[in-house]
């Protein structure tokens, strides 16, 4: 089992940032996975979409290749994206979409929406309607919306109130991701998915 943290934010010192390291370190300590994959789309490291993706000799495709090939060992995933003008941001719709659709297929995935205020159920809900058809990542029910995200999971030490029941919630919805984990795993050793027939979702 290999759970990859995706850090949506492409600010650097981002409050996405801080919480997934965050969920690394507790993945760590409470050894819920064999191994921990971070990916940072910080500072946008990612070109965005072209055609030349759909190219194997293509620069792009070239680049694109160290991320898909870290991407495949994941078994589920851990999506944080921040709040953007009440939507999730580009560089995660860029990177859903570079993804295609084998890398993620029928592999669980929590999302984690970020906001320093109030928001952050805009992007939740954008994700769970417009990032999983073709790429065929599955968003599990549990998500955690971290509102006033500055005062959130700072250091070692949790604060009484609201950054106590946010870390015990990580530690929760990472468990439940886990079972999703391992019943999935039987769902991607099949033989039923056609995708040469039926490439794209409806
Ligand atoms: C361009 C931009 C737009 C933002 N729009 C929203 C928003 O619509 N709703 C919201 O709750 N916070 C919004 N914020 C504030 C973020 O919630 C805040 O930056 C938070 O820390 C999450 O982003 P980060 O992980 O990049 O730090 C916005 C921030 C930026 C930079």
């Amino acid at each position: 089992m290999i759970i990859g943290v995706i850090n949506g934010s492409p600010r650097k010192n981002s409050n996405s940032e801080k919480i997934s390291k965050y969920f690394e370190s507790t993945i760590k300590a409470e050894k819920l996975a064999n191994e921990v994959e971070m990916f940072s789309l910080k500072n946008n490291p990612l070109e965005f979409w072209h055609q030349g993706f759909w190219d194997p000799a293509s620069e792009a495709s070239k680049n694109w290749k160290p991320w898909a090939t870290r991407i495949e060992r994941c078994t589920s995933f851990v999506v944080i994206s921040p709040e953007y003008g009440g939507m999730a941001t580009a560089c995660l719709k860029n990177f859903f979409t570079i993804c295609g659709g084998s890398l993620l297929a029928h592999k669980p995935a929590m999302i984690v929406a970020v906001s320093s205020g109030e928001g952050g159920s805009y992007a939740q809900a954008e994700l769970r309607m417009s990032s999983y058809k073709n790429n065929r990542i599955c968003f599990i029910p549990d998500h955690m919306v971290i509102k006033r995200a500055d005062d959130m999971l700072n250091g070692e030490q949790a604060a009484a109130g609201e950054d106590e029941h946010i870390r015990q919630r990580v530690f929760h919805s990472l468990k439940s991701l886990k079972r999703y984990d391992l019943a999935l795993q039987t769902v991607r050793r099949n033989d039923d998915f056609d995708y040469k027939s039926f490439p794209f979702g409806m």
